[in-house]
């Protein structure tokens, strides 16, 4: 088995994310990045979003929290449309609710910076402390929170692992208290030892503060025990979308087919014989819609 807890969330049934024909075209570039994806996110659950890398689940997250421009469609969060909220005011407003977690934990983080400076990034932009010894407190606290040592806020970045500097990229994400967080493939640049203590981290988190999740990963084998339902998508476009356990054990596109194809197996006798299956798109020229095949489990027409 899976060193990954399983717990995932029962549905409460309210949408908090809705995404509808969402699509970014790069400037200089004629195929859109995301091409007309709609889907919601429910409260409290985990979305996970799968797809080989180049296929748009960056520019997706990205979109999603307003770090990049929205070339058609909309985004309602929690029943307000931000589609257009270009504001300061508007947008630290949306921040305080949805934050992203970056891939690479090495990049994200500002190296000429103290960890106690980037995990109090939005604490200081909004001016949530009346002290400095209550900002620093604070900071303690979230470095505490995400299972390192307060004696962390004086140091730098360099001086970590992959998966020390991740967690304070998870601290900066908590520091606004936010409601929802693209988790961009969070432990893709890990070592394998330390990826399942990130994401049980995040999913005890999700559990504490209740926390929505848009888990976005390049394969299925860890997104698949812990989310409660996965969208794929393939060059730009959602291509299914179905509960977790209904998309692994039935899965109707063949990208997902071939998607699940790759997961390595527990059973070494299985994985010896363990075939890839390939796949590749001819591209046609339906557009986005997905079609519910069976009650929850949506397919792009093929
Ligand atoms: N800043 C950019 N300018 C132009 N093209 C980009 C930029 N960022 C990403 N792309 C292109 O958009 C597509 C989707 O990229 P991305 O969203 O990063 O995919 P993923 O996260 O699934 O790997 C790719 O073809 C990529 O080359
Ligand atoms: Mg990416």
């Amino acid at each position: 088995m899976s060193d990954f807890d399983t717990n995932k969330k029962a549905e409460t049934g309210k949408i908090l994310v809705q995404v509808k024909n969402l699509t970014h075209i790069y400037e200089g570039s004629h195929t859109p990045a995301v091409n007309d994806v709609s889907f919601h996110i429910l409260e409290g659950e985990t979305f996970g979003l799968v797809g080989e890398s180049g296929c748009g689940k960056t520019t997706m997250g990205r979109m999603i929290v307003k770090l990049l421009d929205i070339s058609s469609g909309s985004i309602l969060f929690d029943g307000t449309d931000i589609t257009h909220i270009s504001s300061k005011e508007d947008l630290m407003k949306f921040r305080r609710e949805a934050q992203i977690i970056f891939q690479d934990p090495y990049a994200s983080l500002d190296p000429r910076k103290k960890v106690g400076d980037i995990v109090a990034e939005g604490i200081d932009t909004h001016h949530l402390a009346a002290s400095r010894e209550e900002r620093n407190g604070r900071v303690k606290e979230l470095l505490k929170t995400v299972g390192l040592d307060s004696s962390f806020i004086s140091r730098y970045p360099h001086e970590f692992s992959g998966g020390q500097r991740q967690r304070v990229g998870i601290a900066r994400a908590l520091a606004l208290k936010p409601r929802f967080i693209v988790c961009d493939e969070p432990i893709s640049a890990l070592d394998v030892s330390v990826q399942a203590q990130v994401v049980n981290l995040l999913k005890a988190l999700q559990e504490t503060k209740k926390l929505t999740y848009l888990f976005i990963a390049h394969d299925l084998s860890m997104v698949k025990y812990i989310s409660d339902r996965i969208g794929v998508m393939y060059r730009g476009r959602l291509v299914e979308l179905a509960p977790a356990d209904e998309l692994y054990n039935n899965p109707l596109h063949p990208y997902t087919k071939s998607l699940i194809s790759a997961i390595p197996l527990p059973d070494p006798a299985a994985e010896r014989t363990r075939r890839r299956q390939a796949y590749e798109y001819e591209e046609n020229a339906t557009g986005g819609e997905l079609r519910e095949v069976e009650p929850g489990h949506w397919l792009k027409a093929l």
